[in-house]
């Protein structure tokens, strides 16, 4: 029989941790993840990675693939349409995002930001401002881990040493955190400095998550912030790009993170949740200004992945975005949203390592402090992030932990994002298993310390 966890040692495979055993996954059914040896796990976090919101093992899903996989699989965008790309087009724009004009689809969240940074600069080339290319992005973000999109962050020695030497010199400003800058002003002010410095005529856009999800699980700045984004936007004339590869799609409890801010941003990336888990699936939302500017200029956005928009991943996509209306899963993660994050709050209440509690939706997110001050970052070298994943498993649960205090902008994070379709009885469960993990993490934690 197969091994129900493997090691490196053990594989072929060239794993993402060395030293890690990897539970043996076999099958999923909704909620529930099962290891070969017919271990089951709690899935909490849709996946892992926020992608898998409709739960594992839907059948409309699989078959809209399967039909789509007979009548024609793949052939390139570069050559030829199909039905399902003008389909998820349409829809995304009907149902999603009516405020925006045009979709170009792409596999994978890393791959659509590229391509929003690309489609910014071809905004100023095209309209005769080929000296505006820089970006400037919050510090503690997480936008990708291809080079171009690792740059766009400024956690430089979490994320992008030792490669930083490949990176293009975007410019950073701290994060307006409840910690650091609660009202806002103070990132408004670092955003005049680095637009003062760099010239605000050579800077092509703003990207940043409306809405965090990893790097500060269901954190967005004050209202202030925002406005303040759009006053400068309008003086200087720079582009504002979200990237809603986690928010997109419903995951907290509106069809956009940008619905619920005061400010409409220029271009939005959509990712993970509109796939589903069940194909690999992004897109690049723009506004009709932005293409507006290629269409009177250049007349080419001249970009492709190999899989961007072949008919099969946006079968996936049509059938995931009629699943989720059919089901009014936004409005069951809108109106539920609330009472999770109060239950949460309550479990969590009294577990000393439990810090800021957030949600916004079926995102929810626990900052992690040290137990015995309940304000400080726990020290680096323990990597409580780490240990989060690893006392979860053992309570049989999946949640998804970050460890970015060697930044300074944030502390060890832990995320939760069940799917959109998880049943009352299943996020109760998920609740108690995850304050049981608490209550076991700050055992650990306090006996390192
Ligand atoms: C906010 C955000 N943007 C972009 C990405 C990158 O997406 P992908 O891993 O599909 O390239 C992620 C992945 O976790 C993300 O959380």
């Amino acid at each position: 029989m197969a091994a129900p966890t493997i090691r490196a040692d053990q594989t072929s495979v060239f794993p993402r941790f060395l030293d890690l055993a990897y539970p043996n996954i076999e099958r999923g059914h909704g909620v529930w993840l099962e290891t070969i040896a017919g271990e089951r796990i709690l899935d909490a976090t849709s996946g892992g990675a926020m992608v898998a919101c409709l739960g594992h093992g839907v059948p409309e899903i699989i078959d809209a693939a399967a039909r789509q996989a007979e009548q024609v699989a793949y052939f390139y965008n570069h050559h030829f349409t199909s039905e399902p790309q003008e389909e998820l087009a349409d829809r995304i724009i009907e149902v999603v995002a009516p405020e925006m004009a045009r979709v170009k689809v792409a596999s994978g969240g890393s791959e659509a930001n590229e391509s929003a940074v690309r489609l910014a600069r071809a905004y100023h080339v095209d309209r005769g401002r080929p000296e505006r290319w820089r970006i400037i992005s919050p510090a503690q973000a997480y936008h990708g881990s291809t080079l171009g999109t690792l740059a766009l962050s400024g956690r430089r020695r979490s994320l992008q040493d030792p490669y930083v030497e490949y990176m293009p010199g975007y410019l950073h400003i701290p994060p307006s955190t409840s910690r650091l800058d609660p009202t806002g002003e103070q990132a408004l002010k670092e955003l005049d400095r680095v637009l003062k410095e760099a010239g605000p005529d050579t800077v092509s856009a703003f990207f940043c998550e409306p809405v965090s999800a990893a790097a500060m699980p269901a954190y967005s700045p004050p209202d202030r912030f925002w406005e303040g984004l759009a006053e400068r936007r309008e003086k200087h004339g720079f582009l504002v790009c979200f990237d809603e590869i986690v928010t997109g799609v419903g995951r907290v409890g509106s069809w956009l993170a940008a619905h619920q801010l005061p400010i409409e941003p220029d271009i939005v990336t959509i990712g993970k949740g509109i796939g589903a888990g069940y194909w690999p699936l992004a897109a690049v939302l723009c506004r009709e200004h932005v293409y507006v500017a290629l269409a009177e200029g250049s007349a080419e956005f001249d970009l492709g992945h190999t899989w961007d928009g072949a008919p099969l991943p946006c079968a996936v996509g049509v059938a995931v975005l009629n699943y989720i209306v059919r089901h009014q899963l936004v409005d069951r993660v809108r109106d539920r949203g609330p009472e999770l994050l109060a239950q949460l709050k309550a479990a969590t209440k009294g577990i000393d390592i439990v810090g800021e509690v957030r949600g916004r939706g079926f995102l929810l997110g626990v900052s992690l402090v040290d137990p015995r001050d309940g304000k400080a970052f726990l020290p680096d070298e323990l990597d409580a992030a780490t240990l989060v994943d690893d006392i979860g498993f053992e309570h049989g649960l999946l949640v998804s932990s970050t460890h970015s205090t060697p930044d300074g902008y944030a502390g060890d994070e832990v995320l939760l994002a069940p799917a959109f379709t998880s049943t009352d009885d299943e996020l109760n469960e998920m609740i108690e298993r995850f304050a049981d993990t608490m209550l076991a993490v700050e055992k650990a934690v306090r006996a390192k310390l």
